[in-house]
């Protein structure tokens, strides 16, 4: 008779039960980053929570954490640059009791351009903020979990855009970026495997962002297949689920109510703007 398989749960805890797990979001204080971090604690997980220059938004989401009853350390690192994975993971090293179970690279450049437009300095700042760095995170990560963890038990979670799923040429270097990295998720969950899984989450439209008008933002957040916005909290819940679901390694999750299968010739904030003109 064939053995009874361990259920999957037992196989993927460590062999030595620790306190609760950590995760790391990067720009964590604010917006999608904290939602995730504030979703997460409430799963009973602590926070190691990045920020860049939202310190007093940091301060309030670790309060907010610590009423929780979880734990909450604050790095703060400026991730353009280049030594800054390195310097995030030896905070976790220095300052947690062990290395986070799950890191979420969530902070990201989103400014302006085109593919006409796109320069060295725009392309290589957004290559460095949202494809590099992040890759590097997840790299460092892979190489500081102890040995011995249970396969499946460490993860990252790359967060993309539908745009990668749904392309125009607005916002060209962003997309750029995030195209590699998405490119990244399957060639990385081979590389790190079997110490890391590697998964991508891929939003639609949740919070006006540059110049956008909350005007043009309410007529956006409608254009996707469900005709309402986005629920943030929804996609929190997936960097959850991908966390806490040791089976998915190498997938991308798309929690955008269907807005790429909606393709549209500009960003959805031009492109409103251009109907409402047509029509009127
Ligand atoms: N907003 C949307 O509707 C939308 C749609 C699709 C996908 N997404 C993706 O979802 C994620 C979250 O979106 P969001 O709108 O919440 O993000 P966001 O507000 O544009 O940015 C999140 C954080 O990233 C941090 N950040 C930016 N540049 C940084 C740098 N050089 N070094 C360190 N931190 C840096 C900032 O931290 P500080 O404030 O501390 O400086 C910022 O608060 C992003 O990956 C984005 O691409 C967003």
């Amino acid at each position: 008779m064939r053995p009874v398989p361990e259920p999957s749960e037992s196989i993927a805890r460590p062999a030595v039960a620790a306190g609760p797990p950590w995760v790391l979001v990067t720009g964590a204080a604010r917006r999608l980053g904290r939602a995730v971090s504030l979703h997460f604690a409430r799963a009973g997980w602590n926070v190691l929570a990045h920020y860049r220059h939202s310190a007093e938004a940091a301060d309030r989401l670790r309060a907010e954490i610590q009423q929780l009853g979880q734990s909450c350390h604050l790095v703060q690192a400026d991730l353009v640059l280049p030594d800054a994975a390195r310097r995030v993971l030896d905070t976790a090293a220095a300052e947690l009791d062990q290395m986070p179970r799950c890191l979420v690279n969530n902070a990201s450049l989103f400014a302006a351009d085109d593919a006409r437009t796109a320069s060295a300095v725009q392309l290589q700042k957004h290559l460095s903020t949202n494809t590099v760095t992040p890759l590097l995170l997840a790299n460092e990560l892979a190489q500081r979990v102890p040995a011995d963890a249970a396969p499946g038990w460490h993860s990252v979670v790359h967060v993309l855009d539908q745009k990668v799923h749904n392309l125009n040429p607005d916002y060209f270097s962003y997309t750029v970026s995030k195209l590699a990295l998405a490119g990244s998720v399957a060639l990385q969950a081979q590389a790190l495997a079997p110490r890391v899984r590697v998964c991508g989450l891929s939003p639609g439209l949740m919070f006006p962002s540059g110049p956008q008008s909350q005007d043009n933002f309410d007529r956006a957040s409608r254009v996707n297949l469900l005709r309402r916005a986005i629920d943030v909290d929804d996609v929190a819940r997936c960097a959850l689920f991908i966390a806490e679901n040791s089976s998915i390694n190498g997938s991308i999750v798309q929690a955008d109510n269907g807005q790429h299968l909606v393709p549209l010739q500009r960003d959805v904030m031009f492109a409103v703007d251009e109907a409402g003109r047509v029509r009127s």
